[in-house]
């Protein structure tokens, strides 16, 4: 128990050295959510190979993927954005049946929107080889905002691109790992198929 604690101290400190400056508040002017703190947090600590600003890489040709979802739907879970979610030709049969092992090589994009319309970040879950990443049934995430809104720049948030292995994106799978083949999905009112 006494470990415990030291520990918590220990994790907190750094956390308050942040400073008082509280995430804008989310997409839909709600209060800020858990994915905008962990974006205002990782945009504030200093990066490391896999978390430098570059072009989207993986997922960046997402608009010839077959879109999944008939419109767009929010998703409390990215930050309360409006998203849309399209799938390569590789995964999609796969992502549509529920159950089928996603193959090797499928890349589901997820897009979203600001509350005032401007292009909020990308989401990329790519699927590996087997034995890439066991305990995270293999799949790689990353995270792309080449144009932070605002309200974002103005506390400081410059443009990011995580990506795996950054520590950045462990709350992607921390998340993600508690679904059913680490995938979401798309509501069913929502499903293009
Ligand atoms: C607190 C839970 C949670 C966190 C954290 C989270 N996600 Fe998700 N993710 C979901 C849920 C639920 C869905 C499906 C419904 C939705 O979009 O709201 C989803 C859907 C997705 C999809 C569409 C494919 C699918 O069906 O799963 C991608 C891609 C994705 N997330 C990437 C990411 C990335 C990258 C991160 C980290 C930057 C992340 N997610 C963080 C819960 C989460």
């Amino acid at each position: 128990m006494r470990a415990m604690k030291a520990l918590a101290i220990a994790v907190v400190v750094p956390l308050a050295a942040c400073g008082s400056s509280k995430p804008p508040t989310g997409a839909t002017g709600a209060p800020p959510s858990k994915m905008d703190q962990m974006m205002d947090e990782g945009m504030h600590e200093s990066s490391d190979a896999s978390s430098t600003f570059g072009p989207l890489e993986v997922g960046a040709d997402w608009q010839t993927y077959t879109r999944v979802d008939d419109q767009p739907f929010p998703s409390p879970t990215h930050g309360g954005r409006m998203v849309e979610v399209w799938v390569n030709d590789v995964g999609v049969a796969a992502y549509e049946s529920e159950d089928a092992e996603i193959p090797v090589g499928t890349i589901v994009v997820k897009t979203s929107h600001e509350k005032d319309g401007s292009m909020g970040p990308i989401f990329v879950m790519e699927k590996k080889a087997k034995g890439f990443d066991a305990e995270h049934d293999d799949w790689w995430y990353a995270i792309h905002w080449a144009e932070p809104s605002g309200a974002w720049t103005a506390k400081g948030g410059g443009p990011i691109y995580w990506r795996t292995p950054s520590h950045k994106v462990d709350y992607c799978w921390d998340c993600h790992e508690s679904f059913d083949r680490e995938l979401g999905g798309v509501p069913v009112e929502r499903r293009a198929w």
